[in-house]
């Protein structure tokens, strides 16, 4: 019998998504199929610690709960360029973590998904799912993918850029608003998610407040146009040659996707899937979706997210989310398993996506 892979997940984190990555871990760890793969616990808390968990323990309670981050478990230091010591357990009486054969990190938002695990996981040596360091740090950052999208020909909501440093005035801001596109906007930090810091201002006198909530999370702020919107998304999976999902479809019941609707309102959001689209429409998203991934130099996944305007139908890519919920009822999954990939496949090929990148990268030489 063939040895099991040993696939850690890495779960929790420092980032406002810390939360749901517990969910979307927990989803993940169910769904490895036991006889193939062996899953190592590593949680990271608030404060950023590691901490290597026991996987019997963890699981006890009832599949599908969030995983419980235990503070008290043995730390774990990730160490640089060696494959089966990749990452050790600090405390001489504490289990060794083992060599690992991929990791999964199920990290959202800033830490996690934005390139910086990613290149310590790289210095580790260790294979990981998803994308690399700059696909990343380019679809995490809104404001640059933006700019990628826009080169490769792709349709965004107009925007500019506000940073901190240059301390404008919410006045001279409301100023360039008008001349530029006009009322509502939507206020953003450039690296964020969950709506975390996202707020609509519909005529000047409210920029001050939005500036100032989205300026507490980044030093850059995107200013976009508001469009009244229908909210697509789309799944892509794959690395040089990757496929497109059927197109679903978000129906916010609060003014917009805001985090209250995400996460604190069991109704503030139905999924639609597949959503209500023309055959040529969602075949437009499916190709721009793929078209998005290679621009943004993605691998392993990505949830692609649309805006179609609801007076003209003009189709936008709002963002791309290079590590999304993975919750079992989150919509990357359930995109994969209407478009009939159910989800413990949809695990295993992400870790074969990412067992396959590895394996390519480590066949070029770094040497001249
Ligand atoms: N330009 C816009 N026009 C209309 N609605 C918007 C616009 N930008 C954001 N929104 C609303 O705000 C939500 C969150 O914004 P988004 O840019 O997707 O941030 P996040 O990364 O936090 O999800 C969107 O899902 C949508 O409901
Ligand atoms: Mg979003």
């Amino acid at each position: 019998m063939e040895r099991k892979l040993r696939v850690g997940v890495i779960f929790g984190g420092r980032s406002g998504e810390h939360e749901i990555s517990l969910r979307s871990a927990r989803s993940i760890v169910d769904a490895l199929d036991r006889d193939r793969y062996e899953p190592v616990l590593l949680g990271i808390d608030p404060d950023g610690r590691w901490h290597l968990h026991d996987a019997a323990r963890a699981l006890l309670e009832t599949p599908g709960a969030p995983l419980q981050l235990d503070r008290t478990a043995p730390s774990v230091a990730v160490s640089p360029g060696g494959s089966s010591t990749s990452m050790v357990t600090t405390q001489p009486s504490a289990p060794a973590v083992g060599s690992l054969d991929v990791v999964f990190p199920v990290l959202h938002g800033t830490y996690g998904e934005d390139g910086t695990i990613q290149g310590l996981l790289e210095m580790a040596d260790v294979p990981y799912v998803g994308s690399g360091v700059l696909g990343s740090a380019a679809g995490m950052d809104k404001d640059v993918a933006k700019r990628l999208l826009r080169s490769a020909g792709l349709p965004v909501v107009d925007w500019f850029v506000v940073r901190s440093h240059q301390n404008r005035s919410p006045d001279d801001v409301a100023r360039e608003v008008e001349s530029r596109f006009g009322w509502p906007v939507f206020v953003k930090p450039a690296n964020m998610g969950s709506s975390v810091g996202v707020s609509k201002a519909r005529k000047a006198e409210e920029l001050a407040g939005a500036l100032a909530a989205a300026f507490r999370y980044d030093t850059k702020v995107l200013i976009e146009r508001g469009h009244a919107v229908r909210e697509l998304e789309c799944g892509v999976l794959g690395n040089d040659d990757p496929r497109a999902s059927v197109v679903g479809e978000i129906v916010p019941t609060h003014e917009f996707y805001s985090y209250e609707a995400k996460y604190l309102d069991e109704n503030g959001a139905h999924l639609r899937i597949p959503a209500a689209l023309t055959p040529g429409q969602s075949e437009e998203i499916r190709r721009m979706s793929v078209e998005a991934f290679a621009a943004l130099e993605l691998s392993g996944l990505a949830r692609v997210d649309f805006f179609m305007d609801k007076t003209d139908g003009a189709l936008f890519i709002n963002e791309v989310n290079t590590l999304p919920g993975f919750t079992s009822i989150s919509m990357y999954p359930k995109l994969w398993e209407a478009s009939g990939l159910p989800y413990a496949e949809l695990v295993d090929r992400l870790v074969h996506l990412g067992l396959e990148r590895a394996a390519t990268r480590r066949g070029l030489s770094t040497k001249v």
